[in-house]
């Protein structure tokens, strides 16, 4: 691919121009956008990057595992592993409010960069996959007045305290663009074709207060649910797919029992850039088995729905 030769040639030149001798830290979130970021950034610059991956405890099930093992051992990146999971439960405690989770969270993951920054012997430079959709919805919408939908935890950059500048080299790409730029790179395609992971992860897919206890019952659901999305070849159909656990308990009967449990939300949808999307229309057998397989393995769970709204008027994730 011609153009992204070009991008990622001038990238690396910008990069180095805009760093010079500085150290760089990035945060890797385990999804395509900061992996793309830290290999384009290794190339520039080496050792200069320290990459921190932030184990908020709000990450799907064999996450962290997967992300060290790509980082650290097959591309020799300088990699802090963060694990900040009981920081975050803390701080999040009782939250019930989307906003209020979005907020905590991006100041939280700013704290603890700031943390690992200062225990590397400082870092001039923040580096950030932010991409130009999460730069325009942060900002105003549909052309009409400037409304905040969500705020992204990485936009907004960082507080005046900080004398960490920022390094975003993929604010000007979308979604297709940053996964073209990624295989020009020799990102495993396992990876580059990954669904996108919000920043504030499994919070945002927990409506109501987030615990330690919900966020291991909706582990367990998603991971089911994409492991039968996997078999049934459709993951690379998708373009994002996960399980959300409301905050709703209802009655159900399993065995000669009652039951009463949590529901959980099934969303999947196409999409070519994030900013649309459209419900992925499953054949009603594959929905059945998952439900099947959800009620039965996990429990806390006896009621599954599947979400068919599209963005707009819904948006992609429920908060
Ligand atoms: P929504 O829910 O706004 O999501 O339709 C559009 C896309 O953005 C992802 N998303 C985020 N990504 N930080 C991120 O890095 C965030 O705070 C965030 N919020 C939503 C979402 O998963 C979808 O792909």
């Amino acid at each position: 691919d011609w153009t992204m030769h070009a991008f990622r040639e001038a990238e690396i030149a910008r990069i180095r121009a805009q760093v010079g001798k500085g150290r760089v830290i990035c945060g890797l979130s385990g999804g395509v956008d900061s992996s793309v970021v830290a290999v384009l950034l290794h190339e520039a610059i080496g050792d200069q990057l320290t990459c921190v991956f932030v184990d908020t405890g709000m990450m799907r099930a064999g996450e962290a595992e997967e992300v060290v093992t790509l980082f650290r051992d097959h591309y020799n990146i300088r990699l802090i592993h963060s694990d900040a999971s009981t920081l975050f439960l803390d701080k999040l405690a009782g939250v019930t409010d989307p906003e209020s989770k979005r907020k905590i969270i991006g100041a939280t993951f700013i704290d603890v960069f700031e943390q690992e920054a200062k225990a590397i012997g400082g870092a001039d430079f923040l580096a950030q996959g932010t991409l130009y959709p999460d730069v325009i919805e942060s900002v105003s919408f549909s052309g009409g007045p400037s409304v905040t939908i969500k705020s992204h935890h990485n936009v907004g950059g960082l507080p005046a305290r900080m004398r960490m500048q920022l390094v975003e080299p993929l604010r000007e790409l979308f979604k297709d663009e940053v996964r073209a730029l990624g295989r020009e790179l020799g990102l495993p395609a396992a990876f580059v074709g990954r669904h996108p992971f919000p920043g504030p992860g499994l919070a945002i897919r927990i409506p109501g207060d987030i615990t330690f206890e919900k966020l291991e019952i909706l582990r367990k659901a998603d991971r089911i649910y994409l492991e039968e999305i996997r078999k049934a070849g459709l993951y690379d159909e998708i373009w994002q797919a996960f399980a959300v656990l409301l905050p709703v308990r209802t009655v159900g009967v399993m065995g000669d029992g009652r039951t009463y449990d949590q529901v959980c939300g099934l969303r999947a949808v196409t999409s070519v850039d994030g900013m649309t999307a459209d419900s992925y229309p499953f054949e009603h057998a594959f929905l059945s088995r998952v439900a099947t397989r959800i009620i039965n393995e996990v429990k806390g769970i006896n009621r599954v729905v599947y979400d068919i709204t599209s963005k707009p008027p819904g948006t992609i994730e429920w908060e």
